[in-house]
């Protein structure tokens, strides 16, 4: 009998789910959430066939030089930002992500987000909070209409194409700029138009960013881009931090160059830049936007799915995985995030 491949699982996830690896393969499971350094990762693969990775652990080549009989790292997560999927595929290693069963319940959030930081919900929250609402008061905490108004995406993916369609019922004009244009019948069935990139952060109320993170779009939103933007308008991120320059955010949310934002991802997650926590117009979440128990289930369910059939363990893969390619990653999804 041959020997059962191993593989590791970085995190406690769903044990029910994950139970099905049991069936296939002999499974290092990290017991506790854990920080992972890169030493911990380079030891924890040196002898492991395949891993099932979250966001937070980081495989490059220097995680994977010693692990010479490694095949396969499923991703929990659409984004892959975490792995660097040249070196692994260099090494012949499939990555794979979980797209798709995440789409709606991100675009749900987004679509909150964006609506928590016109209506100043957490800010309105915290007033009350604190003791400091003294009764109705006509001019306490205005904010900005959503209906009727113009929503920018950058990024028209999956989950942007998402937020597009949820904006039809509250009768807004959807702008939208993204690497590559999308053919005609999507852009009406998402009633969107496309606009170049300055003009979409020109026109747009609302500016929702949901593109991937890559090298070349590193702070594509800096001082210069907000500085296109109207100072009633909002913006929110539901992206990667990278995407947004941070300092040039707090300022120009500090000096009214923008009314208010909304941030579910960050730079130097889990840390939070100090100056963004100080603002009251910001709404800060810990990188939810997939967090509906029911998706999450399901992004562990496909990452098991992906790491049982890239490994070839078994029928019960139930589909073939979705491996991440690169080069044409952009180009074919070009929202995702
Ligand atoms: C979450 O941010 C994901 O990429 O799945």
């Amino acid at each position: 009998m041959s020997e059962r491949q191993k593989v590791w699982v970085s995190q406690p996830l769903f044990d029910d789910i994950v139970a099905r690896l049991h069936d296939h393969f002999d499974v290092v499971q990290v017991p506790e959430v854990s920080e992972h350094d890169s030493a911990t990762i380079a030891a924890a693969l040196r002898d492991v066939d395949g891993a099932l990775v979250t966001l937070n652990e980081r495989v490059g080549a220097k995680e994977i030089a010693e692990a010479s009989k490694l095949r396969a790292v499923a991703n929990v997560g659409v984004g892959y930002n975490n792995l660097d999927v040249a070196a692994l595929h260099a090494r012949g290693i499939v990555a794979t992500n979980t797209p798709d069963v995440l789409t709606e319940t991100t675009a749900d959030f987004g679509f909150a987000l964006m609506m928590a930081a016109a209506r100043r919900v957490t800010e309105a929250e915290r007033h009350l909070r604190a003791g400091k609402w003294q009764g109705w008061n006509f001019k306490g905490l205005l904010g900005a209409d959503l209906h009727g108004s113009t929503l920018g995406i950058l990024g028209m993916g999956r989950i942007g194409q998402g937020i597009a369609r949820r904006a039809s019922g509250f009768d807004m004009r959807v702008l939208y700029h993204n690497r590559t244009r999308l053919p005609a019948d999507i852009e009406r069935d998402c009633r969107a138009e496309y606009v170049d990139f300055d003009m979409l952060f020109a026109r747009a109320d609302h500016l929702v960013l949901v593109l991937p993170y890559s090298a070349e779009n590193h702070h594509i939103v800096d001082a210069a881009a907000l500085a296109k933007m109207q100072p009633t308008a909002t913006l929110t991120n539901i992206a990667r931090g990278g995407i947004v320059d941070e300092t040039a955010l707090a300022d120009a949310l500090a000096n009214g160059r923008l009314a208010s934002a909304a941030l579910d991802v960050f730079e130097g997650e889990p840390t939070v830049n100090p100056r963004l926590l100080a603002l009251d117009n910001i709404v800060l979440t810990p990188h939810i936007a997939s967090g509906s128990l029911a998706t999450r289930r399901a992004m562990v369910d496909l990452a098991v799915d992906n790491l049982i059939a890239a490994l070839g363990a078994g029928p019960d893969a139930g589909h073939p995985p979705t491996p991440i390619s690169t080069g044409t990653k952009d180009a074919k999804r070009p929202g995702t995030a």
